[in-house]
């Protein structure tokens, strides 16, 4: 056993090493929608979604100008037609982007190929770009003219119209903050209109209307969305240290580390006792230092590698190893430490701090690249090996109550940490920062958010190796601390309650009916999510986070899972293994 696992230690920091040093043949990610003579099916960029029911659609079209997406908005008006759009790469995890259940009346207009149109005005530092561009193409441009975008996700992979849909954000509490929309300054947004306007109409909204704070975060409800309108500043680099220390006070420390860095954020190892400061700020452009982020998670893995890791995780899991998890996030910190989480100050890391242009050393996603001919490696989550397969919780916090979250889930890890070790196989609890926001739909005060990610079963019975732990964590964020979900992530449990978690939500319906009054763009999804009710109620629900479990068979009591209240938060209801040796009660 100790060989198998220095073996996969020692292949593990190979790769890492032989990454940094060698262009290995990368295979891009599939397309989302996938057709044959009977129709078209979508998934997401992880093959699935959160309910494992397919998505099928009867028509997709690939507009390439604003002219025949508005045709296309109005072909499904016409036809009376669910429709929804969707991006190149398809990320969004709740399954937002699906028309209809009524497979023949439902259209999507894929925004892939639409993408042709980027322009600076460089006077008054703003970008006007089609909403199909991808966000490293819009970089790119800015950043050669001179000038930067502040606020981006840490993955590059989203479209334009897709980041601002669901909130996506980085992390800062400076200036206009971390979350992409709060740059926004304009849209045009394509609309159902009637048959004498030709069943479809263009609106221009510019920074002064009212329809923006609706439009910037609009989850596709409200229609299509042609442009988008983003403020710059001047062009600069950023200094990043990476100090990985431990986790004492992080619950009286982030916030001070927040607002002494701009583009702050910690990464947290509960079952390692180590947490991860980045102090990152910006520094003047004739700063020496070239460097990249090309974030280690966001790389090319070798298939081989990630099928290794991925069997070992399942070995895990089949044999009711906490230990073997405590192993593999312990090597994977040691390997992420020594290659500071893929910051590279030329070819490879040679030491902090590590200067580069804001243009790389914001947003990452090296593993989307590399041309079309081998099999020899993919992003880690590919749907088509058999590589990760993992949920992700995002949790946005009023400030104010983020420290007594960290409290909680530090007395839980207390008990016993290796229960623990599962998320830090991942990448621990990604904290970041995100400042109040006026978009109905954004965060109404100074934000935390928080990210973990952690093992999803290949088949959706089947439960898993501390699931309550997991399950109690997330009930304590959502229910007990009032945490808001991010909408592109999360299972659906997380959405529970969420309309009374916006203060301007009945604004955004309004918005709503007044763009959208035929629901042409609602679906039962979207429905399922505003309403803010949990309602699946069936066998095994509790383990697909369909519902929270009120009886045994919302878990599985076959395998020996059953409905018991929480730990440390008591009112959690979660499945838990009754005859383990690692139970906590
Ligand atoms: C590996 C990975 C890393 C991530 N990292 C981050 C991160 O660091 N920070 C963060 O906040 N998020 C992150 N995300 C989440 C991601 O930012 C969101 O899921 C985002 O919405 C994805 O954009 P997309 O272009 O893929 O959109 P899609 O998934 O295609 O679309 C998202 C939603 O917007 C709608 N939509 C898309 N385009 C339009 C349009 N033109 N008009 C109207 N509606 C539209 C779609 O119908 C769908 O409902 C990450 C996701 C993944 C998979
Ligand atoms: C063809 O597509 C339909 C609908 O998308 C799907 O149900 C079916 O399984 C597919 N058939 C094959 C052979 O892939
Ligand atoms: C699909 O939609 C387009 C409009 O975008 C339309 O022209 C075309 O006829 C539709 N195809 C089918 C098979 O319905
Ligand atoms: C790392 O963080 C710890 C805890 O905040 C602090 O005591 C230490 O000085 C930091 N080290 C560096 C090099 O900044
Ligand atoms: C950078 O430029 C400023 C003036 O714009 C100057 O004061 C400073 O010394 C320069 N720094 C370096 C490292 O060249
Ligand atoms: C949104 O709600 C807040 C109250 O939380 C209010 O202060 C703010 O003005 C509202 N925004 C708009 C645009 O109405």
């Amino acid at each position: 056993m100790y060989k198998f696992w220095w073996f996969i230690g020692v292949l593990h920091q190979i790769v890492l090493w032989g990454l940094t040093l060698l262009s290995i043949h990368a295979m891009p990610p599939p397309a989302p929608v996938q057709c044959n003579q009977t129709g078209c099916t979508l998934y997401n960029s992880y093959g699935t979604w959160g309910d494992r029911k397919e998505c099928h659609v009867a028509n997709v079209t690939y507009p390439k100008t604003e002219e025949e997406l508005s045709l296309a908005v109005a072909y499904a008006n016409q036809h009376r037609l669910k429709v929804k759009v969707v991006s190149k790469f398809s990320h969004t995890i709740p399954k937002l982007a699906c028309p209809s259940t009524q497979y023949v009346n439902s259209m999507l207009i894929s925004t892939s190929n639409y993408k042709s149109t980027i322009e600076i005005d460089v006077a008054n530092m703003a970008v006007t770009a089609d909403t199909g561009v991808g966000l490293r193409q819009l970089i790119d441009k800015v950043e050669a003219v001179g000038l930067s975008l502040v606020a981006a996700p840490y993955w590059e992979g989203v479209s334009v119209g897709g980041m601002i849909s669901t909130g996506a954000h980085g992390s800062s509490w400076w200036g206009k903050g971390g979350a992409v929309h709060d740059h926004v300054i304009g849209l045009s947004l394509i609309v159902p209109a009637k048959q004498s306007e030709g069943f479809a109409k263009i609106i221009r909204i510019g920074p002064l209307d009212p329809l923006l704070n609706a439009a910037k975060v609009s989850l596709g409800l409200l229609g299509v969305i042609s442009k988008v309108k983003f403020s710059l500043e001047p062009g600069f680099k950023r200094s990043i240290t990476y100090n990985f220390t431990d986790d004492d006070h992080i619950e009286d420390l982030f916030m001070d580390h927040a607002k002494k860095n701009e583009f702050a954020d910690i990464t947290w190892y509960p079952s390692q006792h180590t947490a991860v400061y980045r102090y990152d700020n910006r520094v003047p452009l004739n700063t020496s230092g070239d460097g990249v982020f090309d974030f280690l998670g966001f790389q090319s893995n070798s298939v081989l590698v990630t099928e290794s890791i991925r069997a070992t995780e399942k070995a895990a899991e089949n044999a009711r190893n906490v230990i073997g998890k405590c192993t593999m996030a312990g090597l994977f910190l040691g390997s992420k430490k020594i290659v500071a989480n893929g910051l590279k100050n030329g070819l490879i890391f040679t030491g902090y701090p590590v200067v580069g242009h804001q243009g790389k050393m914001q947003t990452s996603g090296s593993c989307l690249y590399s041309p079309v001919t081998s099999i020899g490696s993919t992003c880690a989550w590919d749907p088509r090996v058999s590589g990760l397969f993992f949920y992700e919780t995002t949790a946005i916090f009023s400030a104010t109550q983020f420290g007594n979250f960290i409290r909680d889930v530090k007395t839980l890890r207390d008990l016993k940490p290796e229960n623990l070790c599962g998320i830090d196989v991942y990448n621990g609890f990604l904290i970041r920062f995100i400042k109040a926001s006026q978009a109905f739909l954004g965060q109404p005060e100074d934000s935390v958010v928080v990210d973990f990610n952690y093992y999803r079963a290949n088949e959706a019975s089947t439960p898993r190796l501390d699931e309550n732990i997991w399950e109690e964590v997330e009930q304590m964020a959502f229910l007990k601390y009032g945490a808001r979900p991010h909408w592109g992530k999360n299972r659906n449990l997380a959405f529970f309650q969420v309309q009374h978690k916006y203060p301007n939500f009945s604004k955004f319906v309004a918005a709503k009916k007044l763009l959208d009054p035929q629901n042409m763009f609602t679906t039962e999804w979207s429905e399922e999510i505003l309403a803010g009710e949990v309602v699946a109620n069936g066998d095994g629900c509790a383990l697909e986070g369909q519902c929270i479990c009120s009886e045994d068979n919302h878990c599985n009591p076959q395998n020996g899972y059953f409905c018991k209240q929480g730990v440390v938060y008591k009112e959690a209801r979660v499945c838990r293994y009754s005859s383990s040796t690692y139970q906590l009660a």
